[in-house]
């Protein structure tokens, strides 16, 4: 375990120990401003032994945001981050926020617009229609992602996290399957690669001397007529050549491959009991298991095909997916990987990392269950192991969900 607790640098940010908790939407804003919950979480984090924190999903924009929980990185909450940043560093860890762009993944209430994407057409996810972006509007995006640095500086953050997987805007420009353009924003991986390469060079020019940047990548899109491992290793050289600091290895697509995010199942009947339009949850209900597939958890589950990145790339990286317990945690160091991202055992065990240094054989009590993905789409996050009195029915799924997993285990 030496390795994961001894410094080491993105760009010119040093942690104090080589753990970071991943961006894991908080769904703690209120109008899309800071609230003392989601300082009062990363706090327990930072305090709990981390290297760094990550602010999670924070909208570059207007159009960018799918949730008025979520953060809109803009002056006007420069203050309240502040503190937030401000209490992170007492506690002696970096902090990290994520920025990115929806895409197509909102409703015109939240973005304030029609949802805009790399191609027109219906999404069935959020559900909407939506427009494809003309190429004027990208150059204005790619500043707004410049502009989301600077504000993250004066906000106190060390590091930003640019979004660029997952299935949203930079993501969606990427993969074939929602890049359907004629101009020279599609076609080609090269061309598609376009409206990346455009946020990027936005974001180092912001970023400077000073401030370190991670990109949120993915190693497979996680569906059929996605991206696969050579294109996002092509993707992967580009933001290298770009001058990322360090990429951490992703894969899966909100609108397709929900669950090759995370793995394991999404608790449908949890996910619907907090839903306030009824049309929508019983929909959800009735089509959800189709709609979000089942992908089998595994420790380590991203792990071959970061293998693959790791031999290919000089650029620090992360690794995340599947970290449960200091086992876990050592073999990734010993893989080469700079960095591990932790998003469940950190949700689970704010302290986890404290409790590593205690016994490096320590487990986290998460049972890949999901209810925290679930719940986040309508409340605040939370592990179900912290709330008392949750409803029958839902106690019900997650312990069939649990033997679930245990069989597969
Ligand atoms: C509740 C929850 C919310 C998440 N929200 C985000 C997000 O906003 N942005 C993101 O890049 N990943 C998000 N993720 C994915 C995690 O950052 C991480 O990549 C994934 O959970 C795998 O790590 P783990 O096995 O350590 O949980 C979320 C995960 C969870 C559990
Ligand atoms: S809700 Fe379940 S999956 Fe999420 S952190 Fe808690 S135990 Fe893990």
């Amino acid at each position: 375990m030496t390795k994961l607790f001894t410094p080491a640098s993105i760009g010119p940010v040093t942690l104090r120990n080589r753990t970071i908790r991943s961006a894991a939407f908080e769904g703690m804003g209120k109008d899309n401003n800071p609230t003392q919950m989601l300082r009062d979480y990363h706090l327990s984090v930072a305090r709990g032994g981390v290297g760094m924190t990550t602010l999670a999903y924070a909208g570059i924009c207007r159009s960018a945001l799918s949730f008025k929980t979520q953060l809109w990185l803009r002056p006007e909450i420069v203050e309240p981050l502040r503190e937030i940043t401000d209490g992170i560093h007492a506690a002696g860890a970096k902090a990290s926020i994520q920025i990115g762009h929806c895409g197509n993944m909102t409703h015109r209430s939240t973005a304030g617009c029609i949802p805009v994407g790399a191609s027109s057409g219906f999404n069935l996810y959020s559900p909407t229609i939506a427009r494809g972006l003309r190429p004027d509007e990208l150059k204005t995006l790619a500043n707004q992602f410049g502009d989301a640095v600077r504000t993250a500086r004066d906000a106190g953050f060390d590091c930003v996290e640019v979004h660029a997987g997952h299935g949203y805007l930079i993501s969606q420009f990427l993969s074939p399957y929602t890049n359907r353009r004629r101009d020279e924003f599609g076609g080609s991986l090269d061309n598609r690669m376009r409206f990346m390469r455009m946020c990027m060079e936005e974001v180092m020019k912001a970023a400077g001397s000073d401030m370190g940047i991670l990109v949120k990548t993915n190693m497979r899109d996680g569906f059929n007529g996605g991206l696969e491992i050579e294109d996002c290793l092509t993707v992967a050289r580009e933001l290298e050549n770009l001058g990322a600091h360090a990429l951490v290895l992703s894969g899966g697509f909100v609108s397709k491959a929900p669950m090759y995010v995370m793995r394991g199942r999404m608790p449908i009947y949890s996910m619907t009991y907090y839903m306030k339009q009824l049309w929508l949850k019983y929909g959800v209900r009735m089509c959800g298991n189709m709609m979000i597939p089942y992908v089998p958890f595994k420790e380590l589950y991203f792990l071959d095909d970061a293998r693959v990145f790791r031999s290919e790339l000089k650029l620090p990286l992360v690794y995340v997916g599947g970290v449960v317990d200091g086992p876990t945690a050592r073999k990734v160091m010993e893989e080469g990987f700079e960095f591990l991202q932790m998003g469940r055992a950190l949700l689970n065990e704010p302290d986890f990392v404290n409790r590593l240094r205690e016994d490096e054989c320590h487990r986290c009590g998460c049972d890949h269950v999901n209810y925290c993905i679930a719940r986040m789409y309508s409340r605040e996050m939370a592990c179900h192991k912290h709330l008392d009195n949750l409803p029958p029915k839902i106690l019900k799924e997650i312990e069939r969900i649990k033997d679930e997993n245990a069989k597969v285990r």
